[in-house]
């Protein structure tokens, strides 16, 4: 229908970019990237009537969101048809800006598309070498000066070839190198680095990727002191597992899932290094808080753990409940005890989701005044209730009495 609706308004169709990449490698496909010759919001508009769509539009940019009933997205880029004057009389050439399009992206295997028109449905068009890439698995830039144009393509490049276990090719490779020693990070937004670093951390294992960028010393790009030492891969090394483990189990209970593995990177770094990185990408202040002041706390926490023998349950219960998902998973990649960490984990998967049967109103109905005492009843109960003392709403009743 796509196609159709292209047709009907005398547009080019096609799907292009990520979509077509993933197809190929028979990969999950989250977005899909539409490109068309012409006006991408007039079709948006005109498709969406039809379909019963929802559209968000981006005047400036030219591009659209289609936003389905059940919230599946489609985003629209419009590629102008491009005109050229030719020498003398001759007419003003069209040209193909599905192409223009295509060029202007990072690299090749991200160039391929195909076309959506009814007459041509399915025909897949690779200007760049796209599929001889991915069949090499390789990632190349289109041109040389790539990364100088957008040095956030370096972290991109490691990205993919993490992910499709790629390798980056000879030149490519040079080209990054080039682009590093010229400083190019220098102008570039923290924000925008942040933003690639996350998308890195957010992979199911980012490990070789922070290994690739320390190759190319991209460490440094965050703070010249910053250096990853063979117990900061150790750490990163049991975050991943723990990370495996937890999403296994939780797989509907988001976190922020890169935060983990940045707290382990900064691990070793001097509370002054780790403000200074966090001034350095703009993080915003929440996030600020994530790798500053709430990670001290947790690590603060897992050594007075570790260092007391007579930490019991309901105190590990009292401690822990204080921290979210992020950090009681960071804490149990850097424990060294295996009892402390059977403990922690114990407190994930039973604990935090105990809670009393009894309420303010049962306390009520035995004649207690409300106040503070309601809420130390409260406790008292849960702390038996940790203990194994109380299994049912009565024998809370009669111990809270
Ligand atoms: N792109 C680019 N330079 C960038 C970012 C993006 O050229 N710095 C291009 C890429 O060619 C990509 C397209 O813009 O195909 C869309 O970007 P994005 O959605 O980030 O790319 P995906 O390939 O879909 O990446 P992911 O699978 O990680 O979502």
């Amino acid at each position: 229908n796509i196609g159709k609706t292209g047709n009907e308004l005398g547009f080019n169709m096609f799907v292009v970019g990520g979509f077509v990449r993933d197809l190929l490698l028979s990969r999950q496909i989250d977005d899909i990237d539409i490109v068309v010759e012409g006006d991408g919001i007039e079709f948006a508009k005109t498709y969406a009537k039809k379909e019963g769509c929802r559209i968000n539009t981006y005047k400036k940019f030219g591009t659209a969101v289609i936003i389905y009933p059940d919230n599946f997205k489609i985003d629209v880029a419009s590629a102008r048809l491009e005109y050229y004057k030719t020498p003398a009389a001759l007419p003003i050439v069209e040209k193909s800006s599905i192409k223009l399009d295509l060029a202007r992206r990072d690299f090749t295997i991200n160039t391929l598309a195909i076309s959506l028109n009814p007459d041509n449905f399915g025909t897949m068009i690779d200007y760049f070498g796209a599929n001889r890439d991915l069949k090499d698995k390789t990632i190349r830039t289109i041109h040389n000066l790539s990364f100088v144009e957008d040095p956030t393509r370096i972290f991109r490049a490691i990205k993919f070839s993490n992910r499709f276990g790629f390798k980056i090719g000879k030149v490519t490779s040079n080209l990054i190198k080039n682009a590093i020693t010229i400083d190019c990070f220098k102008n570039l937004s923290g924000l925008r680095v942040l933003s690639e670093l996350k998308q890195i951390f957010e992979e199911e294992n980012p490990i070789p990727a922070i290994k690739t960028m320390e190759s190319y010393g991209l460490e440094k790009v965050l703070h010249k002191d910053l250096t990853l030492i063979p117990n900061t891969y150790q750490l990163l090394e049991s975050v991943n597992k723990i990370l495996s483990w937890h999403d296994l189990l939780y797989m509907d209970e988001p976190y922020p899932r890169w935060a983990v593995y940045f707290m382990a990177m900064l691990n070793r770094c001097s509370y002054k290094v780790c403000e200074q990185i966090c001034t350095r990408l703009n993080v915003p202040l929440r996030e600020r808080g994530i790798l500053l002041e709430k990670r001290y706390k947790a690590e603060k926490q897992l050594n007075l753990i570790e260092s007391s023998s007579t930490y019991t349950k309901q105190e590990l219960y009292w401690t822990l409940i204080n921290f979210k998902t992020e950090y009681i998973l960071y804490m149990m990649a850097l424990v060294k005890d295996e009892e402390i960490k059977k403990a922690i984990s114990n407190f994930y998967t039973h604990q935090r989701g105990i809670k009393p049967y009894i309420k303010g109103r049962d306390l009520l109905k035995l004649g207690l005044q409300p106040g503070p005492v309601f809420s130390a009843i409260i406790k008292q109960v849960l702390n038996a209730k940790l203990d194994g003392q109380l299994k049912t709403r009565k024998e809370e009743i009669q111990f809270a009495a």
